[in-house]
């Protein structure tokens, strides 16, 4: 197994070359590595052509990068190819989900559960999702440590109404690596279906789709070194078939006419329009990125990082952590109240010293509410990050207790 010592750190990363930065906001957006820059610039000096419409040989070109990075997206993460659709982000994919499977399966009597940990993009569309079709909305809560409490789900699923569960596999906002296997088949069980947020397990977790036997799997390119304006969603093949599409227009359609319109194949049924061309090559660039180092590898770095981020907090009184305690349990993060400064204090305090971390709810208010708290400050790790970012994170908050007395 390869180990981080011998792979790309931050000299890695063109933007992390600047003198004075500590990026600790891994979890907003990642940085992205010189070959995910390469493979777009490659795309555009070089292929610059549109895919799956023209055949003199830019064009060909283009639709073989673009083609081979979905190959290799799905390859990475053991799923079928047509049935990996690019979308623009993980928000996209969810609504993807709600808005056709949700609009054609929901009505009065049927449930759909989320939980309390959600991004608002696994949460808000469910939400609206119940209200246009008089479904039930339901939420599972978190107890103290902020992981689910499963027991909620257990009665909710007994009452034998459930059609979709929404869960995400990580939070980002308390680090709580959800049993997202054990969900799956709790709900299956109950004849419901699973629509997984990986968001924040895509680039910190080994996953494996396959085994994980999710309906719908959705991510978001930007969290794993990968471009902005592009997602995925990977799907169950019964359920994309049977579902109608989401956007009309070209290169979703086989055939076209005033009295009838034919669907295309899968991906192309949930992919309208002209592709994120450059942003799916540079995808599959950062699956190749971090493919070379090992999934398995980045998340032993990360979660050495994360223990070591809980155990150097720990030595101050003035902070409170979100999440289990237990790094084996959470993903590459630490979000924490102070109690007397504010995050967002904390985090201009913490950034005039060259540590970027995020201030805020994370989009994910119902769980703040739980917490009683309007925002927290977030730390995330990356692959390029060090024990000394970590000294620097801990470091600067002597500064915030300097200033605030
Ligand atoms: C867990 C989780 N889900 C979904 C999203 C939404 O990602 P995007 O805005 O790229 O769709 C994020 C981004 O912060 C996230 O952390």
């Amino acid at each position: 197994m390869s180990t981080l010592a011998d792979t790309p750190l931050a000299t890695d990363f063109p933007c992390l070359r600047r003198e004075g930065i500590v990026y600790l906001d891994s979890a907003a957006t990642s940085q992205t590595p010189q070959p995910v820059i390469d493979a777009m610039d490659d795309y555009y000096e070089n292929h610059r052509g549109t895919v799956h419409r023209s055949v003199y040989a830019l064009a060909a070109e283009a639709t073989e990068l673009f083609e081979s990075a979905r190959d290799r997206i799905a390859a990475f993460l053991n799923w079928p190819v047509n049935c990996t659709i690019f979308t623009k982000n993980a928000t996209e994919a969810l609504n993807l989900v709600a808005y056709t499977w949700g609009r054609a399966n929901l009505g009065h009597g049927d449930t759909v559960v989320t939980t309390q940990l959600e991004h608002h993009s696994n949460f808000v569309p469910w939400h609206m999702l119940c209200e246009q079709t008089g479904a039930d909305f339901e939420m599972v809560e978190v107890d103290d440590e902020a992981c689910l409490r499963l027991d909620q789900l257990d009665t909710l699923l007994a009452k034998g109404n459930v059609k979709l569960v929404a869960v995400g596999h990580v939070s980002n906002a308390a680090g709580t690596i959800n049993p997202v296997a054990e969900i799956i088949e709790k709900a299956h069980a109950a004849g419901a279906i699973v629509a997984v947020d990986g968001s924040q397990a895509i680039p910190q977790i080994p996953v494996d789709l396959g085994e994980l036997d999710a309906d719908f799997y959705a991510w978001t390119g930007h969290k794993l070194y990968g471009p902005t304006g592009v997602g995925i969603l990977h799907g169950r093949k019964e359920l994309l078939d049977a579902m109608p599409p989401f956007l009309g227009g070209g290169h979703m359609i086989t055939s076209v006419s005033v009295d009838e319109i034919r669907w295309g194949q899968l991906p192309a049924k949930f992919e309208a329009g002209t592709s994120n061309i450059a942003e799916a090559i540079g995808l599959g660039a950062a699956v190749d990125f971090v493919s070379a180092i090992g999934m398995e590898t980045i998340r032993a770095h990360e979660r050495d990082l994360c223990s070591y981020a809980l155990d150097r907090l720990a030595e101050r009184s003035d902070v409170t952590v979100m999440g289990p305690l237990d790094a084996d349990r959470r993903g590459a993060l630490v979000a924490f109240t102070h109690d007397i400064a504010h995050p967002h204090d904390i985090a201009e305090i913490l950034g005039s010293a060259g540590v970027c971390v995020r201030a805020g709810h994370h989009c994910a208010q119902p769980l703040m509410q739980r917490f009683g708290v309007a925002a927290t400050s977030r730390a995330s790790f990356a692959v390029h990050n060090t024990r000394a970012d970590v000294d620097a994170f801990v470091d600067a908050l002597g500064e915030v207790r300097r200033i605030f007395g």
